[in-house]
């Protein structure tokens, strides 16, 4: 390991990475990936595994405190997450502010950018305690506030959270409850729920995880923080591309036009990309995607779904663009969100939701993560340096003389 602080201090020199392709900006003990062996591990145990075995809530506490909790553990710490689902009445009626056809991602980045105006005794960041009340905070309300903007924007009354539910049957009840009809939760949809949840709950030093750790190596409270990490995720490039997958679907409209959109995407027409294929990191397969993809053809086939046409498209677009060589040379495979998109609408989910999602998933991972860098003695302000480009030093010109 080269200490790059040390080629800076003591040589004046720096590293030129734009991206940040190759530059390690933390030490971390919460996630590993491999992308070349299609690996990735939380607190050491493998995705699939977790996946296969674990609920949400449990993963949760795995990123957060380090180990698998026990029967007492695990109980302890869902009692604390529900402590804290309710939000604030005042903050139910911030919804009100917002336009009814407000981007739902607009509505999350303000109202949990705006917890730190209702919680301020969790913004303590030095207060180990504090720390932790905001941690389960973040975890219990987000799921409460996408629940909400989903509701304010199809004009629905607000569904309160029912705290002996799971996470996931929780969230899919305040999303889809109407008041006074009766509401049965299915369960391949609450498990595909939770599985979701799991498999995009922290990705190690993604765009919007160093979002945070940037946002918050200022000493900025943690609601803040993870309102900074909610903008970065819904790019089309990174949180926002399950909503950009089926974007492209509507796009390519038929089956009979798939061919003719990878032709596109081959020939880099108008930079068309395939929407929930390739990833910065896995160059091989992203194993989130092997676990996601068996899921998504049960969810398709237990809701009865599979023939439906833009469903149908999806798997089609899948089995063209695997067998392709421009997509094998360049080892492009479907990433976690071409799958989540199709689980996704198949639920009932809006496309404008997906994102959020992803952000409900991600929150634990962001606040896991702000939580180290916080703890670890090492850690300095983000601060990256840049190449310039620009002019060398001019005289000022007076304005009569510009021209
Ligand atoms: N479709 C077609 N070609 C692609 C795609 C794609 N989805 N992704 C990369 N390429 C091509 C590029 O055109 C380039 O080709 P070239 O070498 O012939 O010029 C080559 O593959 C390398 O591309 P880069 O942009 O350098 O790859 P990078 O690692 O920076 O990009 C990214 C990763 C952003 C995810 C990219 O693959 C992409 O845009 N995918 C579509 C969006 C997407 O699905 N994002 C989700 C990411 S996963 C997540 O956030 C959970």
């Amino acid at each position: 390991v080269i200490d790059v602080r040390k080629l800076y201090t003591e040589h004046g020199y720096f590293t030129y990475d734009p991206g940040y392709g190759s530059t390690g900006s933390t030490q971390s003990s919460i996630t590993y990936i491999d992308g070349d062996e299609g690996i990735l591990t939380h607190r050491g145990y493998r995705i699939e595994d977790l996946a296969a075995n674990s609920s949400f809530i449990e993963v949760c506490y795995l990123l957060l405190e380090g180990e698998l909790p026990n029967k007492k553990q695990l109980a302890q710490f869902e009692k604390n997450i529900t402590y804290h689902t309710m939000l604030h009445e005042q903050i139910a009626r911030f919804f009100s502010g917002f336009r009814r056809d407000a981007h739902p991602m607009a509505v999350m980045v303000a109202v949990v950018g705006a917890l730190s105006a209702f919680y301020h005794d969790s913004t303590d960041i030095h207060d180990p305690h504090q720390r932790m009340i905001a941690t389960h905070r973040l975890i219990a309300k987000v799921p409460t506030i996408a629940a909400m903007a989903y509701k304010y924007s199809t004009g629905q009354p607000f569904i309160y959270p029912q705290n002996d539910l799971s996470y996931a049957e929780n969230f899919l009840r305040m999303t889809f409850a109407v008041p006074a009809e009766e509401y049965k939760i299915n369960p391949v949809v609450a498990k595909a729920m939770d599985l979701i949840f799991i498999l995009h709950a922290d990705h190690e030093q993604n765009a919007s995880t160093s979002t945070v750790r940037i946002a918050g190596s200022s000493g900025a409270n943690p609601f803040a923080c993870i309102a900074a990490g909610i903008a970065c995720l819904w790019g089309p490039a990174h949180g926002g591309a399950n909503e950009a997958v089926l974007k492209m679907l509507a796009e390519i409209g038929d089956k009979s036009k798939v061919k003719d959109y990878i032709k596109r995407v081959k020939n880099k027409e108008d930079n068309t990309r395939l929407m929930g294929f390739g990833h910065r990191v896995y160059k091989n397969y992203d194993p989130r995607a092997a676990v996601i993809r068996t899921a998504c053809h049960d969810v398709l086939d237990a809701l009865g779904k599979r023939g439906e046409p833009l469903l149908d498209l999806a798997m089609e677009l899948e089995r063209v663009a695997l067998e392709d060589e421009y997509f094998i040379s360049h080892k492009l495979f479907p990433n976690v969100d071409f799958y989540s998109g199709i689980i996704l609408q198949a639920i009932g989910f809006p496309t404008s939701m997906f994102t959020v999602l992803f952000a409900v998933a991600r929150t634990v991972g962001w606040v896991a993560q702000w939580k180290e860098m916080i703890e670890d003695p090492t850690q300095r302000i983000g601060r990256p340096r840049q190449l310039y480009t620009g002019y060398g030093e001019r005289p000022y010109l007076p304005i009569d003389k510009r021209k």
